[in-house]
């Protein structure tokens, strides 16, 4: 019996514990020891460049050039923005057969919501509140990349944003640090799979570090300033959680940190990173960052190429400053041999995880990409991802779902739009691949349903706006009709059927990098479209595709149900029409909270309380509120509705206090009593109510995402201990103080089921 717990144990250690070779690892550092030994301190330098050449995918402003020449002089450490693995064969035999050392490349993409089958944009997928599936996503995303010889990948993008003026955040899992974290190590595990030797795995690099969900007015690379405490306890956490799960590398972002760019922030890339927390990758620079350091005033392109070097960096991005002038500083004294020799190791011992010392070439099958790419299971995924992901934020009178009868009338820009299905960085994907709404409605509805369509508005009218929008190909395309045109013949298509579903909302490159607005409504040739159709009196469905948050109270106000989809993905028609079909009962919930205008921005919901709380919505004198709007967003943080209803009753806490490392169990029962059968996130909120400092009035600590049949009830108990508790102080120490605790249940943040504990 002994002997085979004994097993057991190791078994259960084998399975959770992390299989690369670690720094220290003795055959890993004896090897890359002898290989370092050989190689020129030019050589070294030429491991810390990743290169892309161009005329694959491209992601920045400027590409590489001379790239073979470069090379085979052994002045190249990786490459990306290239795909195939007879392409990447093609590359690696050059550095391994014609360079002095032949040492291997290693080869990046951005893979950042799958690869070919693209999955729903990061913050749809965050919608999901489900781990195992973002993990699935992720799992599928690295074993099509692997197929095409991409072993290395640049997510996941775990920055928290509190700001949906900012572009990016579609590419994130939202508000939520706690949440934020989940998803981050989930997506580490998708990717990397503990076995990074494995052929279908990839390493994973987390980004942006650090705080670039943070840009002052939501402006893209703006400035970010914040204090540490709120660092540590709401911005980190995710980037931490992914490293805990053994991310292999790191992004440096572009925005400065504590007034010094986190490309050359020695607190950040050393003290931080690798003191603190243990981080024993490579960090690798973004896309020019090195060199955007002497716009944010840091000195010329030697300064700042030392800069970042002495900070901890350790690859630069295309920039090409650490190959033209490291040497130099070496030199002249700027820079030491010994920092040059860690970036180096860091790099080489990456390639050694990775197995490509054993064999250079493992990730050139030419017969897997038509295996494992696009495959039918991969696509089910994808929609089965979509579907789960879209929120129903209204539905008034159960007007959704739809009966597979009657006239339908589909009218909107992206009804029948290809092009916007996929979502912001999808550079792998292809939009032509995508289903649009208009098919799968009609798949799915069958032949006793009758479907009109009218396209109805433009995205937008502006064409100045459109030729921003259209930089990777058409996704605003302007009608040569009228815009009157297009109104009057939805408003006839509206009043011809029985029921009207109007698709609306950003075209795909509306979100994502360099897609800031200071303006997050609803473009006005929708607005129009709208406001015709609901007065038309018809029932009115708005499903609206975006990359972010909007500000869409008019809206809310004039439909009668409203479904939010993220940018679904490849499979985006199929599943918006399962879900409004019923063929899925929606489960997402919002993982960032809605303004009800910009100028409530930052809304989210683990504020603090102000000395001058406003009791309720009314307004009142000399409290903290707005002349012009409520406090509270229109839709918080963790909202989203289902076709059934949750009741929450009998919350019971297993203790009245907890001590030392005592665990409190809290149980609720969740009822479905409506009439269909639904999942729900049943959410777990603690405020703590005095301490030393200001506390969030709630804070996530726990979430289930469970399935109810129809009249039946669930009991779902969450455990929490003192560690749960713990935040960080001024002095950035992390421990919990003792006091009376405020738990909250229910099924968003505005959970109101509440009991108290104490923590002794
Ligand atoms: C810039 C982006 O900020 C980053 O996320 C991306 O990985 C790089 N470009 C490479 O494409």
């Amino acid at each position: 019996m002994k002997k085979i717990s004994f097993y057991l144990i190791l078994l259960v250690i084998a399975a959770c514990t992390n299989n690369q070779p670690k720094s220290g690892d003795a055959r890993m550092d004896r090897f890359v020891g002898e290989l370092m030994g050989k190689m020129t301190i030019q050589e070294k330098i030429g491991q810390l460049n990743l290169v892309t050449p161009g005329g694959g995918i491209l992601t920045g402003s400027v590409v590489s050039t001379d790239v073979e020449a470069k090379i085979k002089a052994g002045n190249v450490g990786g490459i990306f923005g290239i795909y195939g693995p007879e392409k990447l064969r093609q590359a690696q035999k050059l550095a391994v057969e014609g360079s002095r050392l032949g040492i291997p490349m290693i080869f990046g993409s951005d893979v950042i919501h799958g690869y070919k089958t693209t999955f729903p944009i990061p913050l749809g997928l965050s919608f999901s509140w489900d781990l195992k599936l973002i993990e699935k996503t992720a799992q599928i995303a690295a074993k099509e990349a692997t197929a095409d010889g991409i072993f290395w990948n640049f997510s996941p993008m775990v920055d928290v944003s509190r700001d949906p003026r900012w572009g990016r955040i579609s590419e994130g899992s939202g508000e939520d640090p706690f949440l934020g974290s989940q998803i981050a190590r989930a997506m580490v595990k998708g990717y990397q799979q503990n076995d990074l030797k494995a052929p279908h795995t990839m390493m994973a690099t987390v980004k942006h570090f650090a705080l670039y969900g943070a840009p002052e007015a939501g402006r893209d690379y703006n400035s970010v300033d914040m204090s540490r405490m709120k660092m540590y306890n709401e911005y980190l956490p995710p980037y931490k959680a992914a490293i805990d799960a053994g991310a292999g590398c790191v992004m440096s972002s572009f925005n400065d940190v504590d007034g010094v760019p986190a490309t050359g922030n020695h607190w950040l890339l050393t003290e931080l990173l690798r003191e603190q927390w243990g981080f024993d990758g490579f960090v690798v620079s973004d896309y020019t960052s090195v060199n955007e350091m002497i716009d944010h005033g840091m000195g010329d392109l030697q300064a700042v190429s030392a800069l970042a070097l002495n900070a901890g960096l350790d690859m630069d991005m295309v920039g090409e400053g650490f190959l033209t002038t490291l040497e130099k500083s070496l030199n002249e004294g700027n820079v030491t041999k010994a920092a040059i020799d860690n970036a180096c190791r860091r790099v080489l011992e990456a390639k050694y995880k990775l197995g490509l010392f054993d064999d250079p070439y493992r990730y050139f099958d030419d017969a897997r990409p038509a295996k494992d790419i696009l495959s039918d299971e991969n696509r089910a995924v994808a929609r089965e991802a979509a579907a789960h992901s879209m929120v129903l934020l209204k539905n008034e009178a159960g007007v959704l779902p739809l009966k597979k009868s009657g006239t339908v009338a589909l009218i909107g820009p992206l009804a029948d739009s290809r092009n916007n299905m996929l979502g912001t960085w999808a550079p792998t994907g292809n939009p032509q691949l995508a289903v649009t709404v208009l098919e799968g409605i009609k798949i799915v509805a069958g032949e006793n349903a009758k479907i009109v369509f009218a396209k109805g508005a433009n995205i937008s009218d502006d064409p100045e706006f459109a030729v921003k929008i259209n930089v990777f190909g058409p996704r605003i395309e302007i009608d040569e009709r009228p815009a009157e045109t297009l109104l009057k013949e939805a408003v006839a298509a509206a009043q011809s059927a029985d029921i009207v579903v109007a698709v609306i909302g950003e075209a795909t490159e509306m979100s994502g990098e360099s897609s800031s607005r200071s303006d997050i409504t609803i473009p006005e040739s929708q607005k129009k479209l709208v406001r015709a159709l609901a007065a038309t009196g018809k029932p009115l469905t708005v499903v609206v595709i975006s990359g972010r948050p909007l500000d869409i109270p008019e809206e809310t106000e004039l439909a009668d149900a409203i479904l939010f989809t993220g940018h679904p993905g490849v499979e985006a028609g199929n599943a918006i029409a399962d879900v409004v079909f019923g063929d899925t009962n929606p489960s997402g919930k919002l993982t960032a909270s809605f303004p009800r205008n910009v100028g409530q921005i930052p809304v989210y919901y683990s504020r603090r309380n102000t000395g001058r709380p406003q009791a309720g919505e009314v307004f009142a004198k000399f409290r903290s509120n707005y002349l012009d709007v409520e406090n509270s967003p229109l839709f918080a943080f963790g909202y989203g509705l289902s076709y059934t209803n949750f009741e929450y009753k009998n919350l019971k806490l297993s203790k009245e206090s907890i001590a030392g490392n005592e665990e409190i169990e809290i149980s609720v029962d969740v009822k479905n009593t409506g009439n269909y059968d639904g999942e729900e996130v049943v959410q777990l909120y603690v405020r703590d109510v005095v301490a030393s400092v200001t506390r969030p009035l709630k804070e996530l600590k726990g979430f289930k995402k469970i399935f109810i049949k129809k009249g039946t009830t669930e009991t779902v108990t969450f455990k929490l201990s003192a560690n749960d508790l713990a935040f960080y102080h001024q002095d950035l120490q992390l421990f919990a103080e003792p006091g009376e605790f405020h738990v909250f249940v229910g099924g968003n943040s505005d959970a109101s089921l509440s009991e108290e504990f104490t923590l002794e």
